[in-house]
């Protein structure tokens, strides 16, 4: 049995979406659900799913055991960040090597980096006027997203699309692909 945690930090659309993809899989559970975010409505989620949930501070992540000790204590064998917002700790980087996953929703090395989330990079993409934007999922390293990419899928933009019309569409994609991107390589 491989026991994943997610770590998100807004709605948590994406936790339940996993959730759901594993909930009849005989060999891999969401054992834990993580927030920063005490206003999440991820909380709430996690609460209907009936998955324990962590809430944590800046303390409790980077100047404490606290986080790694809760992993530790569900036996947590991979991390997925779903909407997670903050850099991982080293000490999470380092005991978890090739085993935290995160997705961005864009075509990194496009859109990335510290303060590039959620709908600022929609609204990066269509300021830019791109014609097409895309998901990014890949490994975790010290860095704000800059590790190894595992998989990119794309869709089109089109010119009267809204940021929120692009946040659906990748929505979409995520939904679609994260469960199975994590199946494959966990
Ligand atoms: C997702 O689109 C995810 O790719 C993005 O936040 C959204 C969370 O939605 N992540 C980032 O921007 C990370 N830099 P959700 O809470 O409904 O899953």
């Amino acid at each position: 049995m491989k026991n994943i945690a997610i770590f998100a930090s807004g709605s948590g659309s994406n936790a339940e979406n996993i959730f759901n993809y594993f909930a009849d899989k005989e060999d891999v559970k969401i054992a834990l659900i993580l927030t920063n975010n005490k206003n999440a409505f991820v909380i709430e989620r996690a609460k209907n799913l009936n998955v324990p949930l962590v809430v944590f501070n800046r303390y409790d992540f980077y100047d404490s055991n606290h986080v790694m000790d809760k992993l530790k204590s569900f036996n947590i064998n991979f991390i997925v960040l779903a909407g997670f917002l903050w850099l991982i700790p080293n000490n999470l980087i380092d005991g978890y090597k090739k085993r935290i996953v995160n997705i961005h929703p864009a075509l990194l090395p496009k859109y990335g980096g510290k303060g590039m989330y959620g709908m600022k990079v929609h609204e990066a993409v269509k300021e830019a006027k791109e014609t097409e934007t895309g998901i990014t999922i890949h490994y975790v390293n010290h860095k704000y997203d800059e590790g190894e990419i595992i998989f990119q899928a794309k869709v089109n933009v089109e010119a009267q699309d809204s940021a929120e019309d692009i946040a659906s569409k990748i929505h979409l994609l995520e939904y679609e692909h994260f469960p199975r991107i994590i199946e494959s390589i966990i």
